[in-house]
């Protein structure tokens, strides 16, 4: 009796976890409530939505993700009563006005979404919480005539917490063709992302046209090819060509914009500027304050980090001088091509990483400092930035920039977006500043997610579970000035849209979450139960994830007698990690890891992987010794 009244406490909890996360859904809904039951996409299925064009596209867009995998093809009709079998789209004039709000109501009968009038956003969304209560098999592009479509009856009321939620793809570290970034909208539509920042220009490539400057493309798309790790490739050797880039022209950009209009989401164009120009120099060197001759770096090491809190610095001046005029005639052209072809209210000028050490120098800056009365070179890059935003409020946009825009002294109207860490966001917000929070301690997905040992090397690390800790709106600020966030992909090391899929997806989950969910609905172990669900969808849609939160995180140190000490813990529960020191491959029935481990004298690596259910469920990892005695700090 006992044990059954256990069983079902336990059942019921399940069942509450279950309703809690919506039926699976990410980001997680603000309330949903399950019914029993399901309705069953069959052959007869109708979608109805009123006689609205835009309506209609939604309804289209529904009828053809459920056609394509399932082969039962929706009629789409005009209407706006609900019949059985069908899913009704409607205007509710009392619906939740917050862009992007829906609500949801599933019966065996048929399903009904709405929005408040005018909320187009809001039934696109619904559209896509519906089609995550399908199975798995919605994402697959082959129609798939043996899974039984079922979606569980229940109630959804949902609207986002922040109007910005954004994802950044550098463009130019390596470039990605107008089809692969339409596969990246897909992806990002899915999950209600709603703005695509596209760092357009950079050292290693200037990837947008500009017809009233045609050698930025002539010149800066294009450099000599390099496989290899950002910062130690070859410089362009003599007589080689630059062959390796690409660039999007004019109609590129307006059917990309199309493209994820038609999916609400906005792009944000970003031309980096002052820094990050060597791409733009390559094409016209007479814009640098440093006259020199001046190539499209292929991932050559150029800047100089030295860490421990020193400067970087530049061996080759990557600048646009701010005391040239040509540089404020050059970007008043740009930013006047750049305003007609993006409809969205902000530019992006960057404004980050500028290396000061060949200002410092020039006689050019020291002329204009005594000009303008301007006191240090953070002055001179503020005064650089303030002129970037009259430029570009002239062309009846806003202006945002890396949050080193904020030295010196804010530009009067500009929005700051927060990379290193909170704090340029929250003085921002203190000056009464618009912000969006991107901080590389959460929201740089360029970053390893897992084990370095077994990632592809980046300058740092962020797991899945950190990332999912993103929360935009610090103590103490005015959470209007918030926005809202995005992460960041910096392309550095991705290649492939198939790496690129990589670095985004699980991670991507964590920061939509973060910025459409309620922050009380924060959940880690709800949410990775439904990442690993939404690991199902993304093999169905034939998209690469990150399997690195199966993979054990380690730590090592040393004892007295200069042993090492092994220790490995995971993100996720209910996984085991086995263990091997006689470099044989361990499996399941190696030593179970419950312990810290004292690492053999004699081993040269620790083997490793993890199993869930008696199947590998981690990625087999081998660790040197060498590896180990170097982060324990031994010599
Ligand atoms: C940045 O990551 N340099 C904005």
């Amino acid at each position: 009796m006992k044990k059954q009244l256990l069983a079902s406490v336990l059942l019921l909890s399940v069942l509450s976890a279950y309703n809690q996360s919506g039926s699976g859904l990410i980001p997680v809904p603000v309330k949903y409530t399950g019914h029993k039951g399901h309705f069953k996409v069959s052959a007869g299925l109708s979608i109805i939505a009123p006689a609205d064009g835009e309506i209609k596209k939604i309804a289209d867009h529904l009828a053809f993700r459920i056609g394509k995998s399932s082969g039962i093809r929706p009629a789409v009709k005009t209407g706006s009563t609900t019949e059985p079998k069908s899913i009704l789209l409607s205007v509710n004039e009392s619906g939740n006005k917050t862009p992007g709000a829906y609500k949801l109501y599933i019966t065996e009968e048929h399903i009904m979404l709405s929005a408040s009038p005018g909320n187009y956003a809001g039934l696109f969304y619904g559209v896509q919480s519906l089609l995550q209560m399908m199975p798995a098999a919605i994402e697959s592009n082959a129609a798939n005539h043996t899974t039984q479509w079922l979606v569980p009856c229940g109630e959804i009321e949902d609207h986002p917490r922040f109007g910005w939620r954004g994802l950044m793809l550098d463009v130019s570290r390596h470039f990605f063709t107008v089809a692969e970034v339409k596969d990246y909208i897909d992806q990002m539509a899915k999950y209600k992302f709603n703005l695509l920042h596209l760092h357009l220009t950079d050292d290693q490539g200037w990837r947008i046209e500009i017809k009233s400057l045609p050698k930025l493309t002539e010149v800066g798309a294009w450099r000599v090819e390099r496989t290899g790790t950002f910062g130690t490739m070859r410089k362009p050797q003599p007589g080689e060509r630059a062959t390796y880039g690409g660039f999007y022209t004019h109609e590129d950009i307006k059917e990309l914009v199309k493209y994820a209009a038609d999916r609400y989401i906005n792009i944000m164009p970003e031309i980096d500027v002052p820094g990050h120009s060597l791409a733009a120099l390559a094409a016209y060197p007479e814009l640098s304050c440093t006259p020199g001759e001046y190539y499209v770096s292929p991932g050559d090491r150029f800047m100089v980090w030295p860490g421990g809190g020193q400067h970087f610095y530049g061996l080759l001046d990557n600048t646009i001088c701010p005391a040239n005029e040509k540089a404020y005639e050059f970007l008043d052209k740009v930013f006047t091509e750049v305003a007609q072809l993006f409809p969205f209210d902000y530019i992006h000028m960057g404004g980050d990483e500028t290396a000061r050490n060949f200002w410092e120098k020039s006689d050019a800056i020291k002329a204009m400092m005594k000009k303008e009365k301007l006191k240090n070179l953070d002055e001179v890059q503020s005064y650089f930035v303030k002129r970037m935003e009259k430029i570009i409020n002239s062309k009846g946009k806003k202006m945002i920039g890396w949050d080193e825009i904020l030295d010196g002294g804010l530009a009067p109207n500009a929005a700051v977006m927060s990379w290193r860490g909170m704090k340029g966001g929250i003085e921002a917000a203190k000056q009464g500043h618009e912000v969006v929070m991107s901080p590389t301690d959460f929201a740089y997905i360029d970053y390893m997610q897992g084990d370095a040992i077994i990632e592809p090397p980046v300058y740092s690390s962020l797991r899945l579970k950190k990332a999912y800790q993103f929360e935009p709106v610090p103590e103490g600020v005015n959470a209007s000035l918030i926005k809202g966030g995005q992460a960041n992909l910096w392309t550095e090391q991705v290649y492939n849209t198939r790496h690129l899929q990589y670095m985004t997806w699980p991670r991507a989950f964590a920061i939509a979450e973060a910025l459409w969910s309620p922050k009380e609905k924060r959940d880690w172990n709800n949410f990775s139960a439904r990442v690993e669900k939404h690991f199902e969808r993304l093999d169905a849609a034939q998209v690469k994830y990150a399997p690195s939160m199966y993979d054990p995180i380690f730590e090592f140190s040393k004892n007295d007698t200069a042993t090492i000490i092994a220790k490995m813990s995971m993100e996720i529960e209910g996984v085991s990690i086995h263990y091997s020191f006689d470099n044989s491959f361990p499996d399941q029935y190696y030593p179970k890891y419950t312990a810290p481990l004292t690492v053999p004298k004699d081993a040269a690596a620790m083997k490793v992987i993890t199993y869930r259910d008696n199947k590998p469920i981690g990625r087999m990892i081998v660790m040197p010794v060498a590896e180990m005695r170097k982060r324990a700090g031994i010599k």
